[in-house]
């Protein structure tokens, strides 16, 4: 799969990129260029080891410098560009949206018009093999009741500054392949969790502070639902839409694991317990209910039936298992988050509850 091609993953020092990027080595003949500006929430220890392979290469750069990307398209002459370079944390738009806007919709503006500028140099010959996946969110499809799921047919309506942003770029996205045929293809998915997760967001933050006795933060009362995908099944659904899906598509990845916020910190804390017992007592103790999100949307869910059917994708992972193996990595490297918090990056004001 992929033997000869160069595939550039943008965003590849963060959580989902890196698990791609660790596939894409893996279980395929690519060759990969991980893009990626290294805020805060990159960590290139996630890909420690692959430094000295011949099919890996990294580059410090921002996807909104088109000069810089101009670059990187005429040194590597990629064959595909998956787009996983984002602002990703919700509370984090509330507070500061402007580098939301800058990197999610002027940084997918910039890459694709420099996809679009070295596409098209390479395609009079019609040889150029090409595709560009953008890769998004349930966010931008805004709240569901209680019933029902978002399916490709859903319309948008974020509600957060970084859903916005989002649904921003995916509207661009889809307008340069209407307007100028560039090669897209968009997937867009469900709350994601395992190993290498930032320890900002909610499973990772519940466990680092689980494994500390610290109080347990649960926002408003708990019940907003999510529907949790394994990042490694996530990462596969992504390569098997890069490699068979149709151009001009759209495709959803959801877990088909819906859980309450509290179910799936109650659920942390029981695992805690088994692999990390605590002097103190049962972790379920420390959860403590704070103020809501702004505008915290209720549920999500998504239908995945299109990528299963089209594409063969299936989830490996169900909830039980998934979050089993994520809770014991954590507990397993300590190393990989101590040294993220020993950096000392900036909570939210929500998050601080
Ligand atoms: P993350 O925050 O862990 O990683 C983002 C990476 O992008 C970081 O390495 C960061 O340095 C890099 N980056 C940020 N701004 C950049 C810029 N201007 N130029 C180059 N690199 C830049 O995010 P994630 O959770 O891995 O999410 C990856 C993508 O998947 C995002 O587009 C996000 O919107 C989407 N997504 C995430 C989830 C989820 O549950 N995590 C679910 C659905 C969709
Ligand atoms: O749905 C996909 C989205 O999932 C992605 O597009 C985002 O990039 C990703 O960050 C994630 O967004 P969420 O806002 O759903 O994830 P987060 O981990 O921040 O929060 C999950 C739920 O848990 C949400 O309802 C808020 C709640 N929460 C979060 C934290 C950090 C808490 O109750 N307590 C917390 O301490």
């Amino acid at each position: 799969r992929f033997e000869g091609s160069t595939i550039f993953v943008t965003g590849g020092a963060g959580f989902i990129g890196s698990a791609v990027i660790r596939h894409l080595l893996a279980d395929t003949g690519a060759r990969v260029v991980n893009i990626d500006k290294l805020t805060y929430a990159a960590n290139l220890a996630s890909l420690a080891g692959y430094e000295g392979n011949p099919r890996y290469a990294f580059e410090r750069q921002c996807i909104s410098d088109d000069a810089g990307l101009r670059k990187l398209f005429d040194k590597f002459r990629p064959t595909a560009v998956m787009n996983l370079a984002a602002e990703s944390h919700v509370d984090r738009s509330i507070d500061g949206p402007a580098e939301f806007i800058r990197t999610n919709i002027v940084g997918t503006f910039s890459l694709l018009q420099e996809a679009l500028r070295y596409w098209r140099a390479l395609h009079p010959d019609g040889r150029a093999q090409f595709r560009f996946l953008h890769v998004s969110t349930d966010e931008v499809f805004g709240s569901l009741g209680r019933d029902g799921l978002f399916t490709e047919q859903t319309a948008y309506a974020p509600n957060s500054p970084y859903s916005a942003s989002k649904a921003s770029s995916d509207h661009l996205v889809r307008a340069w392949r209407e307007t100028y045929e560039l090669p897209t293809l968009v997937t867009n998915c469900s709350n994601n969790y395992g190993p290498y997760h930032f320890p900002e967001k909610l499973i990772p933050h519940i466990i680092i502070r689980g494994l500390a006795d610290e109080s347990l933060p649960v926002y408003g009362d708990g019940k907003n639902v999510r529907d949790w995908l394994y990042v490694e099944d996530h990462a596969r659904a992504l390569t098997l839409a890069l490699e068979n899906g149709k151009v001009g598509e759209t495709y959803y990845v959801g877990g088909r694991s819906e859980r309450t916020n509290l179910e799936v910190v109650e659920q942390v804390c029981d695992l805690l317990d088994a692999f990390a017992p605590s002097t103190r007592g049962s972790r379920r103790d420390l959860i403590t209910f704070v103020t809501d999100r702004p505008g915290h949307d209720r549920r999500y869910a998504m239908d995945s039936g299109k990528i299963e059917r089209e594409l063969g994708w299936r989830a490996h992972e169900n909830f039980e298992s998934g979050l089993a193996k994520t809770v014991r990595w954590f507990c397993e490297n300590r190393r990989w988050w101590q040294d993220i918090l020993d950096r000392g990056y900036q909570r939210t004001r929500i998050g601080l509850g």
